[in-house]
């Protein structure tokens, strides 16, 4: 590991809920990086994501972050602006998906099932950015991080959700567009499958799990907790992408690149 690639830098992680949480890997390599970071929770988690900051170095404090309520958004964004100045990064690793909207089929789920997993799973993207616009842009070369799940493709069970993340691709490619003039990069990574609280409530895992382990090229164990993911995000959050933005980098053992 790079000692200092993250060095004098601000960050802000939000999906920290358990040790599992792929955030939390991110939160730990980026305090070991040297970066002063912040994590964000949510709702009912809020107190799972505090006592899990607790299990990292510098006990970071967490801000209330609940993508779907804009006073939230404004709040934290104004007090971040107040009490850090300038933020250089901004760790997107939010998704959610009412049951009704995973492997059932596209039949099941009802505007309301589907309108709360876009607004959680893509728009948030956008309403994070924009809170946390001003500070972004005092530190004249941030990056936006997002989590991303191949959107390219249908994929067992994944139904709705690969929806709002085939919008979470478009939407960073935007977003990567408007934000170019300010330095500001905004890049996803797109993960292999890895058992978290998240991918728990996705029906068919298990298969993902199975094709990924026999036909990456690099192999993939879906319960390792290799840190491939998490230093993929520290690299793009670190000044070792300058000229990268509107990207998707897969980190998927090399999944994405064979067709059987
Ligand atoms: N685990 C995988 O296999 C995998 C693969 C590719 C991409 N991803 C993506 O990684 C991201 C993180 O997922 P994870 O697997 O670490 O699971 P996780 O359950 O640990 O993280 C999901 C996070 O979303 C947060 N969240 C849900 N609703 C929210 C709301 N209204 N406001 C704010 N936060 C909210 C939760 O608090 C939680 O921290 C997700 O976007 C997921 O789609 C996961």
């Amino acid at each position: 590991m790079t000692m200092n690639m993250l060095g004098n830098k601000t960050i802000l992680i939000t999906g920290v809920l358990t040790e599992d949480s792929l955030a939390f890997k991110v939160a730990k390599m980026a305090e070991q990086s040297g970066a002063r970071i912040i994590l964000s929770g949510a709702g009912r988690g809020l107190s799972i994501t505090k006592r899990t900051a607790t299990k990292l170095e510098t006990n970071p404090e967490v801000l209330e972050i609940d993508v779907t309520i804009q006073e939230q958004l404004d709040e934290a964004g104004t007090y971040v602006a107040k009490e850090y100045g300038r933020l250089d990064g901004l760790l997107h690793s939010i998704g959610y998906a009412p049951a009704n909207c995973l492997g059932q089929g596209m039949f099941q789920a009802d505007w309301d099932d589907v309108s709360l997993s876009l607004h959680i799973s893509t728009y948030s993207l956008k309403a994070l950015t924009q809170a946390f616009l001003p500070s972004l842009r005092e530190s004249q070369g941030a990056s936006i991080v997002g989590l991303d799940f191949d959107a390219s493709v249908s994929w067992p069970g994944y139904d709705w959700m690969g929806i709002a993340k085939a919008g979470y691709e478009s939407l960073a490619r935007y977003l990567a567009r408007d934000l170019g003039q300010d330095n500001i990069r905004v890049n996803l990574i797109a993960a292999g499958p890895i058992k978290t609280i998240a991918a728990k409530s996705i029906p068919s895992f298990s298969k993902f799990e199975g094709a990924w382990s026999s036909r990456s090229p690099l192999g993939w164990d879906s319960s390792d907790p290799s840190s491939a993911v998490a230093k993929a995000c520290i690299c793009l959050l670190s000044d070792w992408f300058p000229a990268t933005t509107g990207e998707i980098i897969h980190v998927d053992g090399g999944y994405h690149a064979v067709g059987a």
